[in-house]
């Protein structure tokens, strides 16, 4: 990858040099001074443009000039302390990244990896748009929303994927796998939608790999009531064109928000328990549905927590709701609370629990390789091994 680096400083850019060079594959050109020679840099084709800018300097209008006359250039801002202004400048001059100084190797290699992906994105795609609702509270949803979008992500499909939380208030979804603060969220991203764009879509997210990046709920409870749904109509549409798969993560209130994105889904996975209590309120969601014209086929019910030794099976939920059951997910408490309270994908903690088997079919069933015998997912996890998945109900 040919990397070309702007910094304000001979000493900075001796250093950041020292770091690029040691990445695997790049080759680095480096300008300091004016803007004539950040024009100089560009005109060498680089890849990728890493360029410093203080809070109030012309090189982000330099930086903007050179950007949008080489379109193939990405470029990527360095700042030693990014005001908001700096970063709103850097924007709109089309920069996707902003990477502190100084350079981080762990920070820098993500990055560039995420922009190889990103080289990948084939031109119209028309991602799957997928929606996690819960019957009742607490049913599972979030959970299964964050572990199946984890899933996806590492699919050896190369496959790019969103997950959306969709709360208008108390979203906690990306703090099922991470700890790490988003650096935006929901209400801030929508707020935008006039220049809402690939690039700023894709600087608002925690990218947890290069192929996973996490939307967060609004942190500000009146914030998130104040989203309207054309704007995350807007964003959704936008989402498509960039991912293979958007999960979104929604609310059991059908508001005009959550109904908006039940509209976009090409698939809902409404999640409920096998105790009467969500029997009952699955049964309205799904009369719900059929009001809102969701046709049979784009809803496919989950029942998590499920146990060989509870009072209600499953042919009396279907009964019950005159529908299958299209997975049903083992309970697990210990292991699932556990992934829940450290922040972690349970793929990582217990790959080959029960738990992770139903999220890899529900994932290889949304794969187009779906119909073969022995699904890529069994194939990681099990290693070969002749065990049976019997997630799907
Ligand atoms: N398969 C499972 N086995 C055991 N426990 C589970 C399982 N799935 C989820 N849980 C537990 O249920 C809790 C609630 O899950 P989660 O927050 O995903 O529900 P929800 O439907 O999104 O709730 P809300 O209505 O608040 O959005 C989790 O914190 C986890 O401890
Ligand atoms: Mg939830």
């Amino acid at each position: 990858m040919k990397i070309a680096l702007y910094c304000l400083q001979a000493a900075t850019a001796a250093d950041a040099r020292t770091l690029l060079e040691s990445l695997p594959g790049a080759s680095v050109s480096v300008a300091t001074g004016d803007a004539r020679a950040l024009e100089q840099l560009a005109a060498g084709n680089p890849d990728v443009l890493l360029c410093e800018a203080a809070p109030g300097s012309h090189t982000v209008a330099a930086l903007a000039r050179v950007s949008a006359s080489r379109p193939p250039l990405t470029p990527m801002l360095l700042s030693r302390a990014p005001t908001p202004e700096l970063l709103i400048e850097a924007m709109r001059a089309g920069v996707r990244e902003v990477l502190p100084l100084p350079l981080d190797r762990v920070t820098v290699a993500a990055a560039l990896e995420r922009l190889r992906v990103q080289a990948q994105t084939v031109p119209g795609r028309h991602g799957k748009v997928l929606a996690f609702i819960p019957c009742k509270g607490g049913s599972g949803a979030t959970f299964l929303a964050t572990n199946l979008a984890w899933t996806l992500a590492q699919a050896p499909d190369n496959a790019r994927v969103l997950l959306v939380d969709l709360h208008l208030q108390f979203g906690d979804a990306a703090l099922f796998l991470t700890s790490e603060t988003p650096p935006s969220n929901l209400a801030q991203l929508v707020h935008n939608t006039d220049r809402l764009d690939a690039a700023l879509l894709s600087s608002s997210l925690l990218w947890l790999t290069p192929r996973l990046g996490v939307l967060a709920s609004a942190d500000d409870l009146g914030a998130g009531l104040e989203i309207q749904p054309g704007q995350v109509e807007a964003l959704l549409a936008l989402a498509r064109q960039e991912f293979d798969f958007v999960v979104l993560d929604l609310g059991r209130t059908l508001d005009p928000v959550t109904v908006k994105a039940l509209d976009a889904a090409d698939r809902i996975y409404p999640v409920l328990q096998a105790t009467l209590p969500f029997v009952r309120d699955s049964r309205r969601l799904l009369d719900a549905f059929q009001s809102l014209g969701y046709p049979n086929e784009r809803v496919s019910l989950i029942v998590n927590r499920a146990s060989k030794h509870g009072d209600i099976r499953q042919q009396d939920i279907e009964r019950s709701l005159g529908r299958d059951i299209a997975y049903s997910v083992p309970n697990n408490y210990p292991l699932v609370a556990s992934s829940v309270n450290q922040g972690l994908p349970l793929a990582k903690l217990a790959p080959s629990s029960p738990v992770v088997q139903a999220l890899g079919q529900i994932a290889t069933d949304l794969k187009p390789q779906a119909d073969k015998p022995a699904s890529w997912w069994q194939r990681l996890r099990l290693g070969g091994r002749n065990e049976t998945v019997a997630a799907k109900a």
